[in-house]
């Protein structure tokens, strides 16, 4: 049998790229930056398997252009920047890495919780900016209470309910809305409340985001929504961005609609120099897209990508695979080339 050929579009965290060669040619993307779209759709013609990230879009021309292509294993747990539908038809397995992501993330959307509400960025630029003149006073940039207040966790899935465990430390009141209600016993366990997604909006002191982006969660969170919130409420996300309207959000705190803002994503990836939140500084914390950023979540995520990708291109079922129905349009048995 000839050895798989696999294009990677990026370098990965240790072990990744090692567990692809045990099995496969391998090709890297040498660069830093992400490769175009025609850079991909040269580099996928003759690959068994591509190995991308989530700023990779991988849709039906790529797929087109990769006639042997059996496996598209993305180096994220979201996967809206594939076109999952169309890699089914065409009998291509798509997986992810779930899980492994789940408690950095969790960390990192308390830690933006955290930043917001006690002004942490603000009081940096404080210091720096050699505003500090008087050493304490009783009204110096004081911010909002965390402990025992009411946490709203819109998406109960991993990530979400790992937010809301978190809670439990902090003696919140935790409400929770998704699509899917989760066994009463979980809801019992984390001490959380369904609420209707309105009613959690009104009712929140901080809202945090954990649903994917799809065509029902795009801007999901607009002007309107917001409106409904309490004016001394923050907003945080570490989803998608577009599952938040930018110009709304901005208006919303603009307006004083909302307190405050924590951004780890966005709908236009890097910010772009118009984005309005930039001036809002003092309003709404914004990171670059690194909430799952630790160096274990990082390394895990690249093992599982190449097992992912390994398990497929072996014909077996790999741990993590997104399209479940492809199986019925090309069964593993027939995409097994190791
Ligand atoms: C993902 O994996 O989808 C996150 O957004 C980044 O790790």
């Amino acid at each position: 049998m000839r050895r798989p050929e696999v294009y990677v579009t990026r370098a990965l965290p240790p072990p990744g790229i090692e567990i692809l060669k045990d099995y496969c040619n391998v090709e890297v993307n040498p660069s830093e930056d992400a490769p175009s779209k025609s850079e991909i759709i040269r580099k996928v013609a003759g690959k068994d398997g591509l190995l991308c990230l989530l700023t990779d879009k991988i849709d039906r021309e790529i797929m087109e252009a990769a006639p042997n292509l059996s496996v598209i294993s993305s180096y994220s747990v979201g996967y809206d920047h594939i076109d999952i539908a169309e890699a089914t038809k065409r009998g291509i397995y798509v997986t992810y890495t779930p899980g492994v992501l789940t408690d950095a993330t969790a960390d990192f959307a308390w830690a933006l919780l955290m930043s917001i509400a006690r002004r942490v960025t603000e009081a940096d630029r404080y210091v720096r900016g050699g505003k500090w003149k008087i050493a304490w006073s009783p009204t110096m940039l004081v911010g909002a209470a965390v402990y025992g207040k009411t946490l709203g966790i819109l998406g109960l899935g991993r990530i979400g309910s790992a937010v809301a465990k978190r809670a439990m430390g902090f003696g919140m009141r935790v409400l929770y809305y998704d699509e899917i209600r989760p066994p009463k016993e979980k809801e019992e366990e984390l001490h959380l409340q369904y609420l209707p997604i309105d009613d959690l909006l009104r009712e929140s002191d901080f809202v945090s985001i954990h649903v994917p982006l799809t065509e029902k969660t795009r801007h999901l969170i607009n002007y309107e929504r917001l409106k409904l919130m309490k004016p001394t409420a923050f907003l945080i996300n570490t989803a998608r961005g577009a599952v938040v309207d930018t110009e709304g959000l901005a208006r919303a705190l603009k307006e004083g609609i909302i307190a405050g803002a924590a951004l780890d994503v966005h709908e236009k990836e890097p910010i772009e120099p118009g984005n309005p939140l930039l001036k809002l500084e003092d309003k709404c914390i914004l990171a670059p897209h690194i909430a799952s950023g630790t160096v274990e979540a990082r390394s895990k995520m690249a093992e599982i990508a190449a097992t992912n990708l390994i398990s497929v291109l072996k014909g077996e079922m790999p741990p993590n695979l997104v399209n479940p129905d492809v199986q019925k349009v090309r069964p593993l048995s027939k995409v097994k080339k190791i």
